[in-house]
């Protein structure tokens, strides 16, 4: 098997627990809320998946983690790059894939920001990232200057859900941001006016919790 093509830089986010704790990533995504939440989540997501991403396209995805969604990724897409901070999650990622798999991937070591790719973009996703960066909206400005033609992402939402998960991760020392819907919008309409933008609310789904996770899919017009 050839080695796996990897790019790697220092930048690393302060407010990552995944430095510390990859090898317990996939413990906690079998408890059987996460697994509940995770199954509405990812319907939402492979919605979007199946309408954006075509087979000649090159897809960045940020925080790739275990790869949960990069092996459905690489199936779709001609290449993937799987970028993420954590460098025991690449570990765990690379060995999970097949040799044809691979050959058709690069793996990145960096803080999201600090990666300015080398080839061009068609789409860019991230699950999950949102939750941990302090300055979003520079995060969201690095998704939609890369990405050609749309960016699929989720975020905790500012519902009963995100603030027990604020709670929950503030005692494990992390912080974790909520998101408003109206924030993303005003945003997204006032820098980004080309970009249309659908978010539906996920997760434990109903009204009087406000759901766990927003899935974001913006899509450049014309
Ligand atoms: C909750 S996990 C999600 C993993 C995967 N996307 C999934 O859905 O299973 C978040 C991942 O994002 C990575 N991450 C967090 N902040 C990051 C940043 N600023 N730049 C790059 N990766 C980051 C973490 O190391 C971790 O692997």
């Amino acid at each position: 098997m050839s080695a796996p093509e990897t790019t790697s830089t220092e930048e690393k986010s302060d407010n990552n627990p995944y430095h510390k704790t990859a090898q317990y990533y996939e413990r906690k995504l079998n408890l059987p809320v996460i697994r509940s939440i995770r199954r509405g989540e990812s319907t939402r997501i492979y919605a979007s998946f199946n309408a954006l991403i075509r087979p000649d396209d090159t897809v960045l995805e940020i925080g790739c983690g275990t790869g949960y969604y990069t092996r459905d990724l690489i199936k779709r897409a001609k290449r993937v790059i799987a970028l993420d901070d954590s460098e025991s999650m690449l570990d765990i990622i690379r060995n999970r894939l097949s040799t044809e798999e691979v050959a058709r991937m690069k793996f990145v070591r960096s803080e999201a920001t600090a990666f300015s790719p080398e080839e061009p973009i068609d789409v860019v996703v991230h699950i999950g990232v949102l939750d941990y960066v302090p300055d979003w909206q520079a995060f969201l400005n690095h998704s939609l200057t890369h990405a050609r033609r749309a960016v699929i992402f989720t975020c905790p939402s500012n519902g009963l859900c995100g603030h027990m998960f604020h709670l929950l991760s503030k005692w494990e020392g992390v912080d974790i941001q909520r998101y408003a819907r109206r924030q993303l919008e005003d945003f997204l309409q006032e820098k980004y006016p080309e970009w249309r933008c659908e978010i539906h609310r996920v997760g434990i789904n109903s009204g009087w919790t406000g759901g766990s996770t927003w899935v974001c899919t913006l899509k450049r017009e014309g």
